[in-house]
């Protein structure tokens, strides 16, 4: 009878990690569960607790990012969730970055609120006011690298310098700049999280999340949150962005270049009102992007039609060849409407402070050539 657990390779061993989609595996003895289990030994029981593919993505992941260790989550907003509920306790606080996605101020704001842990959000491009909020014992200071959609840029060195004076957890969600372009870690974050959704996976086919760290004390209580909470990922979506990874850096600075290129080209298109790209000049920390992220500024840009809403649905009704998506970091050009999507459920109010309008459109510009994205561009725009 042919042993189906350990199918004969001679002296073969595949190029790719294979994809073990199996949620649970066969145990010799007792002994062999304990070993697994307690002592930490090679071997895997359960799925949701780990399983082979998550476990090489993450160590491919860790080391990029350059972390000791790293996990990874069935989704972005999973390993958001993770690292919350493995750090904090009820009558705990927060303090987090006034411009981030949409769902994770629901996650801070409201979510968390339920479990009796309070969020201060605050200007984090003004170091004076978060100084400020984190007078108050704070457990996490969270932000976003580069803000979606609008880009702005944090000085996460000096973040993690006034976090630390404070004594708290500095977390930071680096999906729009990816390890590519800044490591966070090396500049002072105790926790990375990416949405491996978007550059990192790169071909919008895997829904996954990302948190990696270098002190070893945080990994038992994120492990143990990923699996109670059910915030696992499944083992074809890590196989997948295992594929993609090998990929990150030349899509992203063919991308970025492609963005930097692009954004020059739009300011100078008619019907636009203002173009967002931390390359130029006029955005707000054009200076500090330069620092904070290394080699390029990333494939993300925005930019605001005169016109609103009616002008933004014209547009895309013509130029179909750059899709209304509302993801980003696929291979191609995609684009989103942040009014609608990613801050469908902020306040009007709110996404006008932000600078979140009726005719904003975020370009997540991909890996084609330049000219037919001008192309694409040009329909909508005329
Ligand atoms: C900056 C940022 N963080 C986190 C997330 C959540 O990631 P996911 O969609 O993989 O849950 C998103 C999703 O758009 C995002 O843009």
């Amino acid at each position: 009878m042919s042993d189906y657990r350990t199918p004969s390779l001679g002296d073969t061993i595949p190029l790719v990690p294979p994809l073990y989609q199996s949620s649970v595996y066969t145990l010799p003895d007792l002994d062999a569960l304990d070993r697994i289990l307690d002592d930490g030994q090679p071997g895997y029981v359960y799925a949701r607790d780990a399983h082979p593919n998550a476990r090489h993505l993450a160590s491919r992941l860790a080391e990029l990012e350059g972390g000791r260790w790293g996990i990874v989550c069935g989704s972005g907003m999973a390993a958001i969730t993770a690292v919350c509920v493995a750090n904090l306790q009820k009558g705990q606080r927060l303090v987090a970055s006034n411009r981030l996605y949409g769902r994770t101020v629901q996650l801070l704001d409201q979510e968390l609120a339920r479990f009796g842990v309070q969020t201060e959000f605050v200007d984090c491009n003004d170091l004076d006011a978060v100084r400020a909020a984190l007078e108050k014992e704070t457990r996490i200071l969270f932000v976003e690298t580069m803000s979606n959609p609008l880009l702005r840029v944090v000085d996460v060195a000096a973040l993690a310098r006034l976090a630390h004076e404070r004594g708290a957890l500095f977390v930071v969600d680096n999906t729009f700049a990816t390890p590519v372009l800044t490591k966070p870690l090396a500049l002072g974050a105790d926790i990375v999280m990416e949405s491996l959704t978007k550059m990192i996976g790169g071909h919008s086919d895997v829904t996954l999340g990302f948190l990696a760290g270098n002190n070893p004390d945080f990994l038992p209580q994120v492990t143990a949150a990923v699996s109670i909470w059910g915030l696992a990922s499944n083992p074809f979506d890590c196989w997948l962005a295992e594929r993609g990874l090998g990929t990150l850096p030349v899509r992203m600075r063919a991308s970025s270049d492609n963005a930097a290129a692009l954004a020059g080209w739009l300011a100078g298109q008619r019907g636009i009102r203002r173009v967002l790209y931390p390359g130029r000049s006029d955005h707000p920390d054009h200076a500090l992007a330069q620092r904070v992220l290394v080699g390029a500024l990333g494939n993300m840009l925005c930019f605001e039609l005169d016109g609103g809403r009616d002008a933004v649905n014209r547009f895309l009704r013509v130029a179909t060849g750059i899709p209304f998506s509302p993801s980003l970091g696929h291979t191609f050009t995609t684009l989103s409407y942040p009014w609608s999507t990613s801050h469908r459920y902020t306040s009007p109010a709110e996404k006008r402070r932000q600078g979140i309008t009726e005719g904003l459109i975020r370009l997540s510009v991909g890996v084609e050539d330049l000219q037919s994205i001008q192309e694409e561009m040009r329909k909508g725009l005329e």
